[in-house]
């Protein structure tokens, strides 16, 4: 990947100098949609990511370049405004990280970049926040504006919020901004506060299962259940509590408020409130290195975003359960969003090859596609790389 985006960036835009980073993508072990509703999330940064080669210009523009595109994207300084347009695509979201240090710090130069992933795109592991990430992390280098991880962290989720216009909460761009080597992050998105819980890749491994589904509904669907969330919290807090984010709700709140809410309010909610209550028992399983506990509460969190959250779908479904009745299989859910993507399974070293095996033939079967499988590691977090 580094050759590569080197050999594109002198093929593209002259030879030296430039300078490369990495930003790293994420699965999420628990704490499903919970990040916009105030709650716990347990993600972790992965070994695959976005790669960036870059140089600041200083004639008013921009060329970004996708490894995988062949368009160059070519704006000017002046014409990045507040918001995306379409014509910018999968730019928009280096160019609204950019957006954020003109505003909070005068940068006012483009760049010229290359950038590249080996991570499947958009399938669930975070790749617009690894892009954003990544693109954060080299403008702090390249104008010494010396800002904390945190705040890189909170200028890719501005990008992606307020300039791209995906409602997301803050989980991806924290996960990838302060992801460390054999650690989870455990991410109180409330604060933000945060602590770091190891994981044993000896006593657990990590299988991400690709449906190569697309999300295509995953915008909309995601922006809609961000809705229904603000609406039961409204109920909940005129019928049951005050209280400030709807994952600090517990099952009594909801029977006492559920009159009040219909039927498909109530199982939003629901979702939430329990899945805030796997995530916490989640993370103690964790420090104990309880991979069995742990993986029966991913597997009871996937039902409930099937079943309460509605962001699954037939492949997704499947993939766990098949996943599931594997020999040396903690658990699996999906992770990310869902609306298609993939799906990750916690199992026994060792154990990948068969289990990869059985999914894919089930798989295959019933939808006449080939599911892609890799297993993941946890990988040291963002920089710069030489
Ligand atoms: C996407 C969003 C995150 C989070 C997850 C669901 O990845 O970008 O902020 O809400 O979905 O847990």
């Amino acid at each position: 990947m580094l050759d590569a985006i080197g050999e594109r960036f002198r093929a593209e835009f002259g030879g030296a100098p430039f300078r490369r980073f990495f930003a790293p993508g994420r699965i999420n072990l628990l704490g499903a949609h919970l990040d916009y509703n105030g709650g716990d999330v347990l993600p972790m940064a992965v070994d695959r990511g976005i790669y960036l080669a870059i140089r600041v210009r200083d004639d008013g523009r921009f060329r970004l370049r996708s490894l995988d595109q062949q368009r160059t994207v070519d704006v000017a300084v002046g014409d990045v405004g507040e918001r995306s347009r379409p014509e910018f695509g999968w730019a928009g979201y280096p160019l609204g990280v950019w957006q954020g240090f003109a505003r909070t710090a005068g940068v006012t130069t483009g760049f010229d970049a290359v950038f590249a992933g080996d991570l499947p795109m958009a399938s669930g592991l975070s790749s617009s926040a690894a892009i954003e990430v990544v693109t954060a992390i080299a403008l702090d280098a390249l104008h010494q504006t010396r800002l904390e991880r945190q705040q890189l962290a909170l200028l890719a989720h501005r990008a992606e919020t307020g300039f791209v216009g995906v409602r997301c909460g803050i989980m991806d761009q924290f996960a990838s901004a302060l992801g460390r080597s054999g650690q989870v992050l455990l991410l109180h998105c409330a604060g933000p506060r945060w602590e770091h819980v190891p994981f044993d890749p000896a006593a657990c491994e990590v299988l991400v299962m690709d449906t190569r589904k697309p999300r295509r509904l995953a915008k909309s669907g995601f922006n809609e259940r961000v809705a229904q969330c603000a609406v039961a919290h409204e109920i909940l807090r005129t019928h049951a509590r005050d209280l400030p984010h709807l994952a600090l709700y517990d099952e009594a709140d909801l029977e006492t408020a559920r009159s009040a809410m219909d039927d498909v309010t109530f199982r939003r909610a629901r979702h939430v409130v329990t899945e805030m209550g796997r995530t916490r028992t989640g993370a103690v399983a964790l420090r104990r290195h309880d991979y069995e506990a742990l993986g029966a509460l991913l597997s009871a969190s996937h039902r409930s975003t099937a079943v309460d959250y509605e962001v699954s779908c037939d492949e997704l479904d499947v993939m766990t359960s098949v996943a599931c009745a594997q020999e040396g299989v903690f658990g699996a859910r999906l992770t990310g969003a869902g609306f298609g993507g993939c799906a990750i399974a916690l199992l026994r070293p060792g154990s990948a090859d068969q289990v990869a095996a059985a999914v894919g033939a089930v798989f295959r079967e019933r939808f006449g596609v080939e599911a892609g499988f890799d297993l993941l590691r946890s990988g040291p977090g963002p920089g710069e790389v030489f």
